[in-house]
């Protein structure tokens, strides 16, 4: 038996690199040996992706993308269809725990410097995946066809109209309607069932090869390749598989606690993750009270309101996601991680958390006054962390890094 498979392995590896690719990327990759808790997030990424690529599939089979039909097809789904009700919630939850991973994923970047030379290519794909994923996100959210899919597609399709010159025709071209109507669903289920998903797997694949090239950083921020030992493997490093693919499991088993808990017993949990005005069938005659974006959108729909003008507003939104595709080279401070940083960075950087949640609930709520002066002071924080990085990171009161990974 096990001469046969090896006769097949044989087979294989002189047709397709197969052995080479498991040595180089998994048995004999080697990654710093410290990784700690905010290294999961990664891998559950991933987790995630394949989940909603499953799901979605399955949801595709029951689902009808047409004005008339869509809201009854979803109701289909969750009634009728045998397990239909699973699908769904692992695709609504699997949404918002994209988007938590992915939050926890880019904050691992920003305190261990992950983002800085050699990895910022690295970086910027993971900016086009975040992109993409805002993207697919609000595609997919108009789908079930409720009261907030329409509203929401339909406030953020005329924020383009604000651009001057072309806004109108922009806005009216994206739709294929004077308002959102049976064409806007209809491309956006093409986009949101294959364009997207295609680009966000090219986009992950690269990501990884990125990654591949120059090595994981770590939670020190040492190098590991600076010291080998004689065979020149890394003296901080161990390989991935075993090592990292077993500690990756128990990540993946605290995540599925959590991510089944929602959704046996809180798969909306209380509007956050599938608003109550979305249980209504869109009606392009009635306006919602409150229009408002999921949770995961709100930071940035914040800072849109917080600018009195709609082209301002649409500018300041677009450039809160700009500055962060520059970070590589506004972070002027030699030492990566936030263990040896000064009190000035882990000051601003502590404000900074504060003041995105805070926007993010502020983008919940709605705009009086009050809170429309709270976001501007928070919009306010968000920028001047990313601009005024280049002045305090230059101030260089950072510890002395060791060589070696600590622990
Ligand atoms: C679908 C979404 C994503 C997937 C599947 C994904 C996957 C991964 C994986 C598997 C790793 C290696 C394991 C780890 O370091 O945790 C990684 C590393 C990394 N990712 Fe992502 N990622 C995604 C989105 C993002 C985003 C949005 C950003 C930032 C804008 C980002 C930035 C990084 C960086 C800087 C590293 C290197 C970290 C280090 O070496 O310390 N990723 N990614």
């Amino acid at each position: 038996m096990a001469n046969s498979v090896a006769n097949f392995m044989d087979w294989v590896d002189a047709r397709f690199p197969l052995t080479q690719v498991w040595k180089e990327h998994l048995a004999e990759y080697y990654a710093p040996k410290n990784f700690n808790f905010w290294y999961y997030f990664g891998s559950l990424a991933l987790l995630v992706l394949v989940n909603q690529i499953i799901t979605g599939i399955w949801l595709t089979m029951n689902y009808k993308p047409d004005a008339a039909l869509a809201f009854a097809s979803v109701e289909y789904i969750m009634r009728d269809v045998n397990w239909g009700w699973l699908i769904r919630y692992l695709h609504s939850t699997g949404a918002s725990a994209f988007f938590i991973v992915v939050y926890l994923h880019m904050f691992r970047g920003l305190i261990y410097g992950s983002y800085k030379q050699p990895r910022e290519l690295i970086w910027i794909l993971g900016m086009l995946i975040y992109l993409c994923l805002m993207a697919e996100a609000f595609m997919g959210y108009l789908l079930p066809w409720g009261q907030m899919s329409y509203w929401g597609a339909q406030v953020i399709i005329s924020l383009f109209g604000a651009i001057p010159g072309i806004g109108e025709d922009l806005a009216l071209w994206i739709r294929g309607d004077y308002v959102v109507a049976d064409a806007t669903l209809n491309r956006f289920f093409a986009f949101h069932v294959i364009a997207l998903p295609l680009v966000l797997v090219v986009l992950v694949f690269l990501h990884i090869v990125a990654l591949h090239h120059v090595g994981s950083n770590n939670p020190d921020g040492v190098d590991i390749k600076k010291y080998k030992d004689k065979n020149g493997k890394p003296l901080d490093g161990i390989p991935f598989h075993p090592y990292y693919t077993v500690k990756d499991i128990v990540g993946v088993v605290g995540f599925l606690i959590i991510f089944f808990a929602i959704i046996f017993f809180a798969p909306e949990m209380g509007g956050w993750f599938l608003e109550k005005d979305n249980f209504i069938p869109a009606d392009p005659l009635k306006t919602p009270e409150h229009i408002v974006p999921l949770w995961y959108f709100t930071p940035f729909y914040a800072i849109l309101r917080a600018v009195p003008d709609k082209f301002g507003g649409v500018l300041a939104m677009g450039g809160a996601i700009v500055v962060l595709f520059l970070l590589p080279w506004l972070d002027r401070s030699p030492v990566k991680s936030i263990r040896y940083r000064g009190t000035l960075y882990k000051m601003m950087l502590s404000i900074f958390v504060i003041s995105f949640i805070a926007l993010g609930y502020l983008g919940t709520q709605p705009a009086t006054p009050e809170h429309t002066m709270y976001a501007r002071i928070c919009a306010v924080i968000y920028f001047a962390f990313f601009l005024l990085m280049p002045f305090y990171t230059s101030i260089n009161e950072d510890e002395r890094v060791p060589n070696r990974v600590t622990s």
